[in-house]
């Protein structure tokens, strides 16, 4: 009772307020998509995972900039219904759903044959997908859940549209990372689900590393093409991440949440930025941080020779051999 009568008092009531509007504050990114006019008429872009969370609102912004938008989306169900949604937001009827379960290889290879069949060009591509807190699973094609869905489909993926997007060129590539991914480890059996710990967010952690290697590496290899690739942390923001975590676990992040967090729109900010923004032209192999200022990422994804490696290994993981 006297906990209750404390918090209850209104100088805490007060206090907390205070708090969370200066919080608020303090989140906002330096950049304001709703400030920059850059339109995206005639140009095509692909959303990966554009059903929910931050996917939905970097693909409604794409939509809004009159851009031709693919959701890319597993569920046809929820794709369908954030299609009919940003379509009667944006009045954009050029925004259209195509089907991809990034875990599994054979679905990424088939959604790329039919964008390639049915698209002249493609000139922003982002990689916003992924998966947090699953336990341990192989999928089909021998590889790790996570691991899958968070970096070899979008890798895969990648590689497959690489000439569409060069012959679209300028073009940009984005790929939504975390800060989590300075707590990653690089072991190479990750991949495979060897050696890893199924607690919490640490096989998430590790994926959103490699996602910074590889796309670092991909900025190198792309150099002189005027295609970019960078990665981004979008903040920590109110979606369904935490979907697979155990019931208090979520309860906790979502009452935080509902006072500190950033909503998915604010933490669609730094992709967006990365995607569209006159800054963000010809800078490429950064790491962009939630309020769209350059920061370095960790150590290991600024090993070079790691990720020639890290590179290689993903090339084989998914390669038909
Ligand atoms: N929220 C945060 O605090 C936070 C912080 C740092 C980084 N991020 C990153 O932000 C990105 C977006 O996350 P979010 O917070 O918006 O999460 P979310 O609300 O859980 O959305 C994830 C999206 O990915 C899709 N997806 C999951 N597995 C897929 C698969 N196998 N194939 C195709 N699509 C799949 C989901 O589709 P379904 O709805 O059909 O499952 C959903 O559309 C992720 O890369 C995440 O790592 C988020």
């Amino acid at each position: 009772m006297f906990l209750l009568d404390v918090l209850g008092h209104p100088v805490w009531a007060v206090s907390a307020a205070l708090l969370a509007i200066v919080v608020r504050l303090q989140r906002r990114a330096r950049w304001d998509p709703r400030a920059c006019s850059a339109r995206l008429a005639g140009k095509t872009a692909i959303v990966t995972g554009a059903n929910t969370g931050i996917g939905k609102f970097i693909a409604l912004d794409f939509a809004r900039r009159g851009a031709r938008v693919i959701l890319a989306c597993r569920s046809e169900a929820r794709g369908s219904a954030a299609l009919k949604e940003i379509r009667e937001k944006t009045r954009n009827p050029d925004v259209h759903l195509r089907l991809v379960d990034l875990s599994s290889l054979d679905s990424v290879r088939e959604f790329a044959k039919g964008i390639l069949e049915e698209e002249k060009a493609l000139h922003i591509l982002v990689n916003n997908a992924a998966v947090s807190g699953l336990p341990r699973q192989i999928t089909k094609d021998g590889l790790d859940m996570s691991f899958a869905t968070n970096v070899l489909g979008p890798f895969l993926l990648t590689n497959l549209l690489l000439d569409l997007i060069k012959r679209s060129a300028p073009a940009r590539i984005v790929t939504v990372s975390s800060m989590n991914h300075k707590k990653g480890e690089v072991d190479f059996a990750h991949f495979r689900g060897e050696n890893l710990t199924y607690f919490m967010d640490k096989v998430y952690n590790n994926t959103k590393l490699h996602n910074i290697i590889c796309t670092n590496e991909l900025a190198r290899r792309l150099q002189g093409t005027d295609v970019t690739a960078n990665s981004v942390h979008p903040g920590v923001v109110m979606t369904e991440v935490m979907r697979y975590y155990p019931f208090v676990i979520r309860c906790l992040f979502n009452l935080i949440g509902f006072f500190f967090f950033k909503s998915p729109e604010e933490g669609a900010v730094s992709s967006i930025y990365c995607a569209v923004s006159e800054e963000m032209e010809g800078i490429t192999g950064k790491y962009i941080d939630s309020d769209c200022s350059l920061l370095l990422p960790a150590p290991l994804a600024r090993d070079a020779a790691l990720a020639v490696k890290d590179f290689e290994m993903c090339e084989r993981l998914t390669s038909k051999l």
